[in-house]
């Protein structure tokens, strides 16, 4: 069967390099054909066709048609995959209300868009900042699709973090496991090491702990902006990547004896107020989600995981009061 991908924001940065992935077969496997749908602002649409000939012009033998669009309506119509990624960035002088608020006015008529016209297996990963709260917003439009196929993308996060500890262990990607991010895409996120094993044993007593603690939480955490800095612009190809993984697993399955992370809704799991869009360590089953349980959270953790899962509390409670959930 065709599978349906509509990607939002899809003239963009991170667009141009999530097109081309997706329509190589890397988004769900070599054996399934896709569709792309690309849903752009009326002013970006002329950019997405230059970037729609492009597709045309790599003759992807899996790909088997391109529609653009300006109206969610028609971009999400029969969708199974959406990914959204287009949003409105913080400008100078910009407050968060006013950031909630703008954003409140792409996730809820896409949420909508999503509701009426997806197909019933539609599975939605929000990209576009800040994206748990984005992801909160569009499930709240979409009351007729189950709330746990809204999901947003740290994915990012828990690469970058498995690669830096790599680097500092001097050891391979494929020597670590178990690599966990929790609460928020934000700088309050929390990296935890203490349930990572590399080579079967526990990172966190691998690595100095002042090495942990003031070097790769905030290294991680603070990547985007190390990066915006270095490139002059912001993450986009890893960006796109992360997305790519997420979904991959998220259709595909997670490799037995480990996990991956995904901000998915909360089922109350470690403290989790019930229904935040939250990072969790996650394995994915049959197509579906399921938070790792039984994990022992001591006190340094704890304090981590419940300051980002405070902001996620107030970013909640902000877009309530906005009207927007
Ligand atoms: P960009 O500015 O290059 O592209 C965004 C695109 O979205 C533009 O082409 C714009 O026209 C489009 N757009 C805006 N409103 C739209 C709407 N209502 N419907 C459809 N399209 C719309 O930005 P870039 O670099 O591609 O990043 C996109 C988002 O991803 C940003 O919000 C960024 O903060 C976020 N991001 C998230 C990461 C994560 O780990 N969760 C990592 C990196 C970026």
């Amino acid at each position: 069967m065709t599978v349906k991908v509509t990607v939002t924001g899809a003239a963009g940065q991170i667009g141009y390099a999530l097109l081309f992935r997706i329509a190589s077969g890397q988004l769900l496997g070599p054996d399934t054909p896709v569709k792309l749908s690309l849903l752009e602002i009326t002013p970006a649409l002329k950019a997405a066709e230059g970037t729609a000939m492009e597709l045309d012009d790599c003759a992807f033998p899996l790909l088997r048609g391109i529609e653009i669009s300006d109206d969610p309506n028609k971009a999400f119509d029969g969708a199974n995959v959406a990914l959204l990624v287009g949003a409105r960035p913080r400008t100078a002088g910009m407050e968060r209300g006013d950031l909630l608020q703008a954003n409140g006015g792409i996730f809820g008529p896409q949420g909508r868009a999503i509701n009426d016209h997806a197909a019933d297996d539609i599975r939605v990963l929000v990209v576009g900042n800040p994206a748990n709260t984005n992801s909160l917003i569009a499930q709240s439009a979409a009351p007729d699709v189950p709330a746990e196929r809204f999901t947003a993308m740290t994915r990012l996060d828990h690469n970058r973090a498995l690669s830096q500890l790599g680097a500092k262990l001097n050891v391979p990607i494929t020597e670590i496991k178990k690599m966990t991010i929790w609460g928020n895409h934000s700088a309050t996120q929390y990296p935890d090491l203490y349930h990572t094993e590399v080579a079967g044993k526990v990172a966190a007593e691998l690595v100095e702990e002042a090495w942990l603690r003031d070097t790769f939480i905030p290294t991680v955490a603070k990547r985007g902006a190390a990066i915006i800095e270095a490139r002059g612009a912001s993450s986009a190809a890893s960006a796109a990547n992360a997305a790519i993984d997420h979904v991959h697993d998220w259709v595909n399955g997670t490799p037995e004896g480990d996990w991956t992370s995904a901000a998915i809704p909360s089922d109350g799991s470690y403290g989790v107020p019930e229904g935040l869009i939250s990072s969790f360590p996650v394995v994915s089953k049959n197509g579906k989600w399921e938070i790792v349980q039984g994990l022992e959270i001591d006190a340094f953790s704890r304090e981590r995981i419940d300051a980002s899962v405070q902001e996620l509390v107030e970013e909640r409670d902000a877009v309530k009061e906005l009207g927007l959930i």
